[in-house]
Order: structure tokens, then sequence, then C-alpha cells
């Protein structure tokens, strides 16, 4: 149970006369444990004995009149009215240390195989953002590898990004190249409810050994409770956070935020939240600022967020989508027709944008990536025209235009998966293709 700090515990318990007073259960309806006889606070962590007198961990979410409402952190399995429930006084923590680096954690972050970390120091799950007044500025680029990314969509150290996609365009993918080729110091890889399949899939091939050296990964896959799989968004910040108090660039990604607010839907209809907007409770909006603004520069580190969107049937406008749209600094648009025309990284560069890009990027640079995307804006509204042959050449300048660079461009923007491109090459690329 190192998820929870026992030493603290045991010390508060000693210096204080907090009142361990033992409950029972009650009723235990859907997802949730009703228990009388104990005060505790929402997040607070209590043990609950089954009749074999083994604990299940569980956390308080809400009252009903003079009762506690809890959820497991693990199965229901063996919970009974009349069991024991003894609450611990403590909210979740994660154990952080050096020692993280190439492990994979569940959703509370303890380590999956039977490894333990050692040393370390406990770091709540649910804290407070950094100080929006000591917060450094978002100044320099953070190259991530990628072409199509860091050339027009350039990302600042500390900026917060949305990667929008439907199922299979390359998302895992794209968070691979990222976690190989950018400039962090570390990665906290977070995946919420992934099929376990895709999570093996996602270490072996897209991050590999050598993604895996810098990188910690933090995994609750579907079939966990609904409140693990909320934790681990939680647990994989606590660790961003960390490693960004000691000063480290760190880059965090998170696969899905999408899964993560359906989980927050869970538990907020378990406990008789009412549904608004397409069945997401009012929590889940409440929720979703309070995760991503723990992202972001601190006056310590910085920490660089990518959270991934599933779009299902390409609807961007469905709220999560519009909701993390509206919270982010940016937001790179995955398509599939590019997908399809197996042009890798499908990022659709016209309906992408990183809102800091301007400010952070030289001039040369900025009129580069403005003449290419009129180039490519010009370009798709005369596509259909030009593929059957119907544009005659010389007619309209900057369709002339268009049809010398687009090849050009298009090259530029497509990158093998295990091609690397650092910030400096980007830039004289983008630079070749006007010289010629
Ligand atoms: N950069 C790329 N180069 C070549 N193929 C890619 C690239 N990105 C994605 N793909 C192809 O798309 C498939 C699905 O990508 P994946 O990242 O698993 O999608 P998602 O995570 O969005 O479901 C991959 O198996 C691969 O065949
Ligand atoms: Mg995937």
């Amino acid at each position: 149970m190192d998820f929870l700090n026992l030493q603290l515990i045991n010390k508060r318990v000693k210096q204080t006369n907090y009142s361990y007073r033992e409950g029972v259960v009650k009723k235990v309806i859907g997802l949730t444990i009703e228990v009388e006889g104990i005060r505790a606070f929402i997040g607070e962590v209590c043990l609950i004995y089954n009749e074999r007198n083994d604990t299940i961990n569980s956390e308080v979410v809400g009252f009903k009149e003079d009762n506690v409402i809890l959820m497991p952190l693990g199965e229901l399995v063996g919970i009974a009215p009349g069991c024991k429930v003894v609450p611990t006084g403590e909210a979740l923590n994660v154990k952080c240390s050096e020692e993280l680096f190439g492990k994979i954690l569940d959703g509370l972050g303890q380590p999956l195989t039977d490894e333990e970390i050692i040393s370390g120091l406990y770091y709540k799950l649910d804290t407070e953002p950094p100080d929006p007044l000591k917060r450094r500025r978002i100044k320099d680029v953070i190259s991530t590898g990628v072409r199509a990314i860091d050339g027009f969509l350039t990302c600042g150290e500390g900026q917060r990004i949305g990667i929008f996609a439907g199922s299979g365009v390359g998302k895992s993918t794209t968070l691979g190249m990222i976690a190989k080729y950018a400039e962090a110091d570390v990665n906290v890889i977070c995946l919420i409810g992934e099929r376990g399949r895709e999570v093996r899939d996602f270490i072996e091939k897209d991050l590999g050994k050598e993604g895996m050296k810098k990188s910690i990964v933090v995994c609750a896959t579907s079939d966990k409770p609904a409140l693990v799989r909320l934790k681990g968004a939680f647990a994989a910040t606590a660790i961003a956070e960390y490693f960004r108090d000691k000063g480290k660039k760190v880059i965090l990604m998170m696969d899905s935020v999408t899964r993560f607010a359906m989980a927050q839907r869970e538990v907020g209809l378990a406990i008789g939240e009412p549904p608004a907007t397409k069945g997401y409770t009012p929590s889940v909006f409440a929720m979703l600022p309070r995760l991503m603004e723990r992202a972001g520069m601190s006056d310590k580190g910085s920490i660089t967020a990518f959270y991934t969107v599933l779009v299902d049937g390409d609807d961007f406008n469905e709220p999560i989508a519009d909701a993390v749209r509206g919270i982010l600094d940016g937001h790179i648009v995955l398509s599939r027709s590019l997908a399809s025309k197996n042009h890798y990284p499908a990022i659709d560069i016209l309906n992408s944008v990183s809102r800091l890009m301007t400010e952070i990027v030289e001039k040369q640079h900025k009129d580069n990536v403005s003449l290419a995307r009129d180039l490519l804006s010009t370009y798709k509204d005369s596509e259909d025209l030009i593929n059957i042959g119907a544009y005659v050449s010389g007619s309209n300048k900057k369709v002339d235009m268009s049809i010398k660079y687009i090849d050009e461009i298009n090259r530029f923007l497509r990158q093998k998966i295990d091609e690397h491109t650092n910030f400096e090459d980007t830039v004289k690329c983008l630079n070749n293709i006007f010289k010629k």
C-alpha cells in the first residue's frame, strides 16, 4: 500500500487524537458503497475489511445524510453489509523518485511488476496548479523531432496541446515518435482506458527500448474500475510535477482525455449527479481544467503536455473536444483522409494551430509557414479541378505556384516512424523549399 504514506499516517495518529472511528458497510448500490458510522473527507482513503479480514481500498466520493459514500479502488467482490470500514486520514499519494525511470505503473502509481520503489517523495494525486503569477512565461521552443509539428505547429516548452483524432489514424504512433525524439529530460506517458493489448503494443512497438529509457508509463486499462482510470491521470500528472519541481523539462502525454472524461462521467452518474451534455455530468467539465491546468510552466521546471482527444465519427464539436480545445494552447488534428492516402503523420495542417508559435519562432520561419499554409489552402481549394485535368496552367498565378510547391511541401510533412529531424534541420528544410 505504497500509495498511502503509511509513515505519515502513523505519525499523525500518535501526535494527534485523530479519531479513527470504525464504521460498517450498509449498502452496495451499483459501484458505490454506503457506510455508516465514520467521519471522513472527500478523497480520503478508507479500508474495508471483508469476511476474511483482507482489506479493500476505497475512496470517499460523496455523502448521503449521515452516511459516507465510497467507491472501491479495486474490485467490489467480497464486500458485504456489515464489513468493517476504517478511514485512514490520508488521500492518495504517489511515491516519486528517479527509480521510476523505465517503469510501468498502474493507475495508482504502483509498479506493475514486483519491483518496489524503495525511496522517494510522496506527491499528492490531487493538488493545485502552480500560482499563475509565479509561472515563467513560455518563450523557448521545445523540439518534438516531428517535422510537421516543429515546422508548422511549433510548440513552446511548457505549452499544452491537444491531439484530436479518430481511432486508428496514428495517435499512438505520433506520441511514440515524440517520446523518442523530443528534447525532454523525462517523458511521463499516461494510458487511460486502452485495451490491454494496445498498452503492450505501444510499449514494445511505438516506444521501444530507446523511448522507454527516459520514460515512465502509467496505465489504467479499460477493465479497471472507473475510479482507478481517473486516478491514473492524476498520478501521471503528480509524477510529472515531481520532476518539474526538480527543475526538469518534462513531457507529459495522456492518451486519452476522452477516456478520462468517460471515467469521471461513470463516477458522477454513480453518485447521483445529473447527466448534462451527451450524458456527461457537470463534474466532468469541472475536472478537465483541474487536471490540465496543472501542466505547464512553474517557477522551477516545465511540463509540456500532449493530451489526445478521441473524435468519434470525426465529430470535432462533441462536448469533450470542445471543452478541451478551450482549455489548451493549441490543437493538432489528425485526419483520416490523409491517413488513407498513406500521408503520415496524418496531421491536417490547415485545421491545426499552435497558439504560441508566433511568439517563439524567428521571422523567416513564420514567413515560410505563412506562405506554405497559403499554398496548401489554395491547392486544396483547386484540388478537384486539378485532378480531373480541368485546370488550365497559367490561368491563376497562385494556383500555379501551389502546384509547383505542393510535392515539396508534402515531402516535408511526411515522415517515417524511424526518421528523426532536429529543430535546426526542420527550419533549414523549410527554408530550402522556397529557395529553389
Ligand atoms: N508515421 C506513420 N508512418 C507510417 N504508418 C503510420 C504512421 N502513423 C500511423 N501509422 C499507421 O497507422 C496505424 C494506426 O496507428 P496508431 O498510432 O495505432 O493509431 P491510433 O493510436 O490513433 O489508434 C499504424 O499501425 C500504422 O500502420
Ligand atoms: Mg492508439
